[in-house]
């Protein structure tokens, strides 16, 4: 058996192909990216709402605290794993997104990924730190076209890998039209092998392209492996885990959920998410019974800001962090329901990668 590459990203190399995916409103912050860096993967700490459920929001101090927040649990993450790989994963809607990504090179970050929009401007925001790896996430080869074109005109500079993330089965927002998510049309590793000709042809470079979405177990790995991607980055799978910063009630409604139960919601944000939909009813009355008001501004667009319109989403994500699953929004991609017990970070990598263990043994 092929034995699996290690992943080189800009300046840094981890041992295992894995990183593992942002996951906002202190689902992944330093604690569950430490654990990750240590164990040979790439740990994100997900910058979007980190300030909600910390010491450091009095209430009214939002972006303050989120830029805090964030430098915090860079330190946590690295007392956990000193020589890791750690990053951001900064969301280009979010009204304080050039400010994280400033508190992220402050703090040490060795990557900034960045979804939930294009990030054209992101290397004029790096610029004194070029030893920090730029890593947008596409879900289209074109996508990756206009980032890369603007980059290189712009800012001479190309990123450093490019994450293709499937709408058909990630978690949280997602890259598409809500009428074009699930209907048979989207091929997520032909969008790898297109994203990845496209560099080569158009700039002669190779550059890691790492797919994200469905990814559960060694199998899927593989096959990621197999059909052109350099690594995969995981995200719902590290929820049900000890080390995850989220409270005990939403790992097990991870645990509890049902495949029926997962489906599609819109966003304030104006994208589409995908989430556990059963509490849907009760997560829209909440905002009406309680009469939420938008205290934080947290994105640039939002329809709860403006209109009233869907649910206050940085609330309801935070609710479910700190274990209201019942009134607030989990997110989780398609296979969040086969976690079946909480584990620990390790037992993952182990599972993912016992064989190589044992071809590093007998070589
Ligand atoms: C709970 C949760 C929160 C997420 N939050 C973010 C986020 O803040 N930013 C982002 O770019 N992606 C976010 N994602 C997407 C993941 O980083 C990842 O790309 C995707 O879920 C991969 O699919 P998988 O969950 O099937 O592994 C989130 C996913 C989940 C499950």
């Amino acid at each position: 058996m092929r034995p699996v590459k290690s992943l080189k990203i800009g300046g840094y190399e981890v041992r295992y192909p894995v990183i593992q995916g942002g996951m906002g409103a202190r689902i992944s912050a330093g604690s569950l990216a430490g654990h990750v860096a240590k164990c040979g993967g790439i740990g994100l700490i997900a910058a979007a709402g980190i300030g909600m459920n910390s010491p450091f929001f009095t209430g009214k101090n939002y972006f303050e605290a989120d830029s805090s927040a964030l430098k915090a649990e860079l330190e946590k993450a690295y007392q956990i794993a000193p020589e890791g790989v750690i990053g951001v994963n900064v969301m280009v809607a979010l009204s304080d997104y050039e400010d994280l990504v400033k508190a992220s090179i402050e703090a040490g970050a060795k990557l900034i990924v960045c979804g939930a929009g294009l990030p054209l401007t992101l290397p004029g925001l790096t610029r004194d730190a070029p030893e920090v790896a730029l890593v947008p996430i596409v879900s289209s080869v074109r996508a990756a076209q206009l980032i890369a074109k603007k980059w290189d005109k712009t800012y001479n500079r190309l990123p450093d890998a490019v994450i293709v993330e499937d709408p058909d089965s990630a978690g949280g927002h997602l890259g598409e039209k809500l009428e074009n998510i699930g209907n048979g049309d989207y091929d997520q590793y032909a969008t790898v092998r297109g994203v990845k000709e496209f560099f080569l042809s158009e700039y002669d470079l190779h550059i890691p392209v790492i797919a994200a979405g469905g990814i559960w177990d060694r199998k899927d790995l593989m096959h990621a492996l197999a059909a052109g991607a350099d690594a995969v980055q995981m995200a719902s799978r590290f929820v049900a885990t000890v080390e995850c910063d989220a409270a005990e009630n939403f790992k097990q409604a991870y645990i509890d959920c049902k495949k029926e139960d997962i489906g599609l919601i819109m966003s304030p944000a104006g994208l589409p998410g995908r989430a556990i939909i059963k509490n849907k009813r009760q997560l829209f009355l909440y905002d009406e019974i309680n009469r939420t008001v938008c205290a934080t501004a947290c994105l640039k667009k939002c329809t709860y800001k403006e209109s009233r319109g869907r649910f206050c989403i940085v609330k309801a994500l935070d609710r479910a962090q700190r274990g209201d699953v019942e009134t607030g929004i989990v997110f989780c991609g398609t296979n969040a329901y086969k976690a079946e017990r909480i584990v620990t970070v390790q037992e993952i990598f182990a599972e993912l990668f016992a064989q190589e263990a044992v071809v590093e043994e007998a070589a």
